[in-house]
Formats: structure tokens, sequence, C-alpha cells
């Protein structure tokens, strides 16, 4: 299986990004934790990030023809943009929505997400766990097809 994580705006702000929130490890270590997944499991693991909407967009319709499912962090995109949930519709490959922090201890916007509902899933509050939890659930998801 081809699977793709997808990391959207600030994220490569990690580390330096309120650590209280999003801890001390660096963007690069959540990198190497994701591409670690391909020692664990029968897939194979590419990482993007870009910090613009229309990006995420492009990378998600090109990721529809060249992998098997999508971890997405769409960061702040989650509560607000109705494009990064039409992208994910548009795409018949499954998305899971993952976070680093509990969106439901946060403050009230981003107890919104607006791509939810175009996602297979959702994971949130372990950390780089969550991104773990959500290619469980990508496996899951492919064994039920
Ligand atoms: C985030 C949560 C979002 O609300 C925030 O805008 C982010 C990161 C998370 O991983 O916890 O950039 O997606």
């Amino acid at each position: 299986m081809n699977i793709l994580v997808l990391n959207g705006p600030n994220l490569n702000m990690l580390g330096r990004r309120e650590p209280d929130i999003y801890g001390s490890k660096s963007y690069q270590d959540l990198e190497d934790y994701c591409y670690g997944f391909a020692d664990r499991y029968p897939v194979s693991i590419d990482v993007k990030q870009s910090n613009l909407e229309g990006i995420l967009i492009d990378i998600l319709h090109y990721a529809d023809d060249h992998y098997d499912g999508v971890i997405l962090n769409a960061g702040a995109f989650t509560h607000y943009s109705y494009a990064l949930y039409d992208a994910i519709k548009a795409i018949s490959i499954p998305v899971v929505e993952v976070h680093l922090s509990d969106l439901t201890k946060r403050e009230p916007f981003r107890t919104i997400s607006v791509i939810r509902d175009a996602c297979i899933d959702s994971v949130m509050g372990l950390g780089f766990q969550s991104y773990e939890e959500g290619l469980k659930i990508l496996l899951e998801s492919r064994d039920q097809t």
C-alpha cells in the first residue's frame, strides 16, 4: 500500500511552535517517525508538507493516481477550508484526518472540522501517534474492501 502523509500550514514549525501544545520534537522528527512506518507495516510512505491551500489541493489530486490512501493533517485549514473538503470528495482514495493535539480541549473554533465528513475517520490528541493510528485505519479499510 502506497501511503501519503500530507501536512498543512505551520506544521513545518513543529518544535519551535507552541511546544506546550505540540511538543518539542521537530518537523523532521515527524517525517522520520512517519517514514519509519515502512519498517513495521506493509506500506511505502511519502511525506509532504505545504503552507498553501492550493498546493495541498494539487497534491491531493495527484495522490488519487499515485497513492492508495492519505493521512492528512490539514492544520488550521481543517476548520474552514471547503476547498479542501471538495478536494477530498473529488478523489477516490481514502483520506484519514489526523491532529497532534486534542481539538476538543482547545479554542472553540478548533472543535469544528469542515473536512471530517469527507474523510473516512479522524484521530486526534495522540501527538505523533495520531499518524500511526491513522495508518492503521487505512490498512483496516483496505482489508475490508
Ligand atoms: C493541528 C490542530 C489545528 O487546529 C492547528 O491549526 C494546527 C495543528 C494539530 O495537529 O493539532 O496547525 O492540526
